[in-house]
């Protein structure tokens, strides 16, 4: 049984009143709160441990990269990757995504006959970066499709696999939907018809349900750790061992060398081959301690939690006259995203939520192909951690009646 008060009690934010309300956080796949054992973990970094990692002789030195390593170590066991240094720490899923892109065109991996398919639920770090690389290389960006529900084509994926695909590139949970992909079978698909690199974007997966890279048998694996209780500018980059000693770096500078000279630079071992210049040691550190939190709390838990908020929150939402739920019949995790019909756009109704100290993010969620795909500007999210209760739910519903009065 979950206890939340307990859990509730770890959260100082969660005293504070907006608009003179008591705050209900329904915004939590744009970033989560963060328990007092990570806030006092980054902190004490600072006044008992700063130092930087890996260039010092002296103790405070040794200290630091010890608890950042053994951060790594955490983030490891957490997502059962092989080895530790298979764990790059980056400031986020976005720049984890970007650095593999760079990583590949760097390397000279990819060519003008090549092809990379992601989908048309990804989040525009899971496209532009993309996007990109083909400007540089050439290759080509195919798309799979979504039916009105938001499931993925998967015929379109078979049909479209081939020697020429180099790259499959898919989130795990749509952040704007909340739908959970069939990731484990997109990937059979992928191996039995291509040798092509799998990419899967975590973010919206890992605050809410254990994952495991080698069981999934993907090749990468990107997350935040913002979105799962640590600080901001903090995430991971998730590769396989062989995968990543194939490729060359993305960014250059200090830590990233074996040697370096002006005729020949030689790089160094996983991971720092990717983790050039000073890291986030403090986030990386209190990564570590939300790590420990998720786990403190127990995945099942936390999970069952989480699904019973959203069944009741999309049940009672689905109370009021004249409302969508997109994705309402997929599966979903943490996520309803829904519009008032004939009653304003999506921010009028945030602004009044907002103003009963409900905080919902409103808008295209940086997903704008999912919003043009239902012919909408934008959806009101409420998004879940593992602090909401039942009666903020309630809160929400009355405030987006409130808001349907105010604005039909
Ligand atoms: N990707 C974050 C969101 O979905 C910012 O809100």
């Amino acid at each position: 049984m979950i206890n939340l008060s307990q859990i509730r009690a770890q959260f100082p934010i969660l005293n504070r009143e907006i608009h003179g309300k008591p705050l209900i956080y329904l915004d939590n796949a744009a970033t989560s709160q963060k328990p007092l054992s990570v806030i006092e973990v980054e902190s004490n970094y600072y006044k008992e441990l700063n130092a930087n990692v890996h260039r010092g002789i002296h103790t405070l030195s040794q200290l630091a990269t010890d608890e950042m390593e053994n951060s790594r170590k955490k983030v490891q066991k957490f997502i059962n990757a092989k080895h530790d240094y298979e764990v790059i720490f980056t400031k986020g899923t976005t720049e984890s995504i970007n650095l593999i892109t760079y990583a590949l065109s760097n390397s000279g991996k990819l060519s003008k006959d090549d092809e990379i398919i992601i989908t048309h639920l990804e989040h525009h770090s899971n496209i532009v970066p993309w996007q990109m690389l083909c400007q540089r290389t050439g290759a080509k960006l195919k798309v799979i499709p979504i039916n009105e529900e938001g499931i993925l084509n998967l015929d379109f994926l078979r049909e479209n696999l081939s020697d020429r695909t180099k790259i499959v590139s898919f989130n795990y949970v749509s952040n704007a939907l909340g739908i959970v992909n069939p990731v484990q079978e997109m990937i059979s698909l992928i191996r039995q018809n291509s040798g092509a690199w799998i990419v899967v974007d975590g973010a919206q997966a890992v605050p809410h349900f254990k994952v495991d890279v080698q069981a999934l048998d993907c090749d990468f694996f990107a997350f935040s750790g913002h979105k799962m209780y640590a600080p901001t500018g903090t995430g991971v980059l998730y590769g396989k061992e062989a995968v990543l000693e194939s490729l060359e770096p993305f960014h250059g500078g200090g830590e990233m060398i074996a040697t370096c000279s002006f005729e020949k630079t030689t790089y160094a071992a996983l991971p720092f081959k990717f983790e050039a210049g000073t890291p986030n040691i403090a986030g990386n550190i209190a990564l570590g301690a939300a790590v420990d939190f998720i786990e403190n709390i127990g995945h099942e838990t936390l999970q069952q939690h989480e699904n019973n908020l959203l069944k009741y929150a999309q049940n009672r939402l689905l109370e009021i006259e004249k409302l969508t739920v997109y994705g309402e019949k997929a599966h979903r995790t943490g996520v309803v995203s829904f519009n008032l019909q004939n009653a304003g756009i999506s921010s009028d109704v945030g602004m009044i939520l907002d103003k009963l100290g409900i905080a919902v993010r409103t808008g295209h969620h940086c997903t704008q192909p999912i919003m043009d795909f239902f012919n909408i500007a934008g959806t009101v999210r409420a998004s879940f951690a593992v602090y909401n209760t039942n009666e903020e739910v309630d809160a929400l519903v009355e405030g987006v009646k409130k808001a349907q009065r105010m604005l039909s």
